[in-house]
């Protein structure tokens, strides 16, 4: 047994390698086996199957079940795409303002890699939030950031807190990390079950909770307790040994204010945001369609992927996200528009308040179905019990035959709802006929 260079080409044997620790440094030491190399192999292929590679973790995930791409659907449903209603991912429809069109138009380097820190992009943020831009981390997307915060905190077998009904992301990537997920369900108002919480912290030991404050998909808006988790609350859990996530992704469209600062106070809060009123804008389906015809240089599909999330993190956690993190996860063309979306906050302020005021109208709109039992909301979706004999599944199958897609729920946690995003007055004038039809 010695020292080999298990990289030699020239090496005649298989080598099974271990590791061992001399002083800071990892070697590699290995052993020669004696049974010539292609036997082995022979031997191994007939025992081995791709699946054999994959970690056995992973061979009993579910896939995540992701909305389908506009233009399969509109094939599927054989209408033209500007003939679809939209109304399932909670995406606004209003698209980004002109400064983004121009901003990608005119981009100068897009065949350079981007600035792994973003720096552009998270100064404007600082600016935007008031918090220094050395707590905010960017990513493609929040679910970027997710996935991250769990390969920094969990290590195989660790347990994350769920409150469902909630973003099924977390479940996701617990599973992905190999964590177990402890599920504390909400109450019947969807509201959290702050004892149980305390319970299930005491006894499981988990390492982390993740919290959706307005929460996906109820956002339910009540006079005393509903799915914004106020201060009082808050701070009750953050007095549990646990690393609390909130997630931020609705915040805009409530009457509460981020808590983006409040990870200078508490070393064991993480607070996640979306670009959702700048972000999610660049990815409708008309947005990629005009972007691929100003961007000529880019294939249609690169755009489609452009995706902006951030989080502000303590300094004593981003340290370490810094370090794990993809070096070049901001595309050029995510931060510039980005960027230009933030240079005009009043564009970005009209939209919600069109948003907010459709929100309204819709709500009471859909009160008026005797099969529809809709919840006021904190966000830009609206959760509705299907009641009378109607069916949740079948109404929203329905209404995509017509051109109008929602988003139904069958689970444990959630059965029998249905989750309808706001978009434009006339979407919801096609959506109200539509479902006049069932009455
Ligand atoms: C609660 C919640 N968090 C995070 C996300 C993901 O955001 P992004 O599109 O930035 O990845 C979503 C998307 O629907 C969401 O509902």
């Amino acid at each position: 047994m010695g020292v080999v260079d298990i990289y030699s080409a020239s090496s005649p044997c298989l080598i099974r390698a271990k590791t061992r620790v001399e002083g800071t440094k990892k070697r590699v030491v290995a052993m020669a086996s004696i049974v010539p190399v292609e036997q082995q192999v022979n031997e191994g292929q007939q025992r081995l199957t791709g699946d054999s590679f994959i970690r056995t973790h992973l061979r009993k995930l579910s896939p995540y079940q992701p909305i389908l791409p506009f233009e399969v659907l509109s094939s599927r449903l054989g209408r033209k795409p500007e003939d679809i209603i939209k109304l399932d991912a909670n995406e606004n429809p209003y698209g980004p303002p002109p400064e983004v069109f121009e901003a990608l138009g005119s981009l100068k380097f897009p065949y350079i890699y981007p600035d792994p820190e973003s720096r552009r992009l998270r100064a404007a943020l600082a600016d935007d939030s008031g918090l220094e831009a050395e707590y905010i981390l960017a990513g493609c997307g929040a679910d970027e950031l997710i996935d991250l915060i769990m390969r920094c905190v969990l290590d195989p077998g660790d347990k994350i807190v769920d409150c469902p009904p909630t973003f099924t992301m977390y479940e996701f990537d617990a599973a992905v990390n190999d964590a177990a997920v402890i599920k504390v369900p909400r109450k019947s108002d969807f509201s959290l079950d702050i004892e149980l919480i305390k319970d299930a912290v005491e006894q499981e030991k988990p390492k982390c909770i993740f919290l959706t404050s307005p929460n996906n998909p109820d956002g339910r808006r009540l006079l005393f307790y509903d799915s914004i988790i106020n201060d009082e609350v808050l701070l009750k859990i953050l007095a549990l040994p646990i690393l609390v996530v909130l997630d931020e992704a609705y915040i805009e469209f409530s009457t509460m204010e981020s808590r983006m600062k409040w990870v200078k106070k508490h070393e064991n809060l993480i607070v996640l945001r979306t670009s959702r009123l700048f972000g999610k804008l660049v990815f409708t389906w008309i947005s990629i369609v005009v972007l691929s015809a100003i961007l000529c240089i880019f294939p249609w599909l690169g755009l489609a992927g452009l995706r902006v999330g951030y989080g502000a993190f303590p300094l004593s956690i981003i340290e370490y996200l810094w370090r794990a993190k993809q070096p070049y996860n901001v595309s050029v063309a995510a931060e510039v528009s980005a960027c230009a979306a933030l240079q005009n906050p009043t564009y970005l302020e009209n939209v919600k308040e069109a948003l907010l005021q459709e929100r309204e109208r819709l709500y009471n709109l859909l009160k008026d179905f005797p099969f529809l039992n809709p919840y006021p909301s904190h966000s830009n979706f609206i959760l509705c019990a299907v009641k009378s004999g109607m069916d949740a599944k079948k109404l929203k199958e329905d209404l995509a035959k017509m051109g109008v897609m929602i988003r139904h729920y069958d689970k444990k946690e959630l059965k029998g709802y249905v989750r309808i995003s706001v978009g434009k007055p006339e979407q919801t004038d096609v959506l109200i006929e539509c479902l006049r039809r069932f009455n």
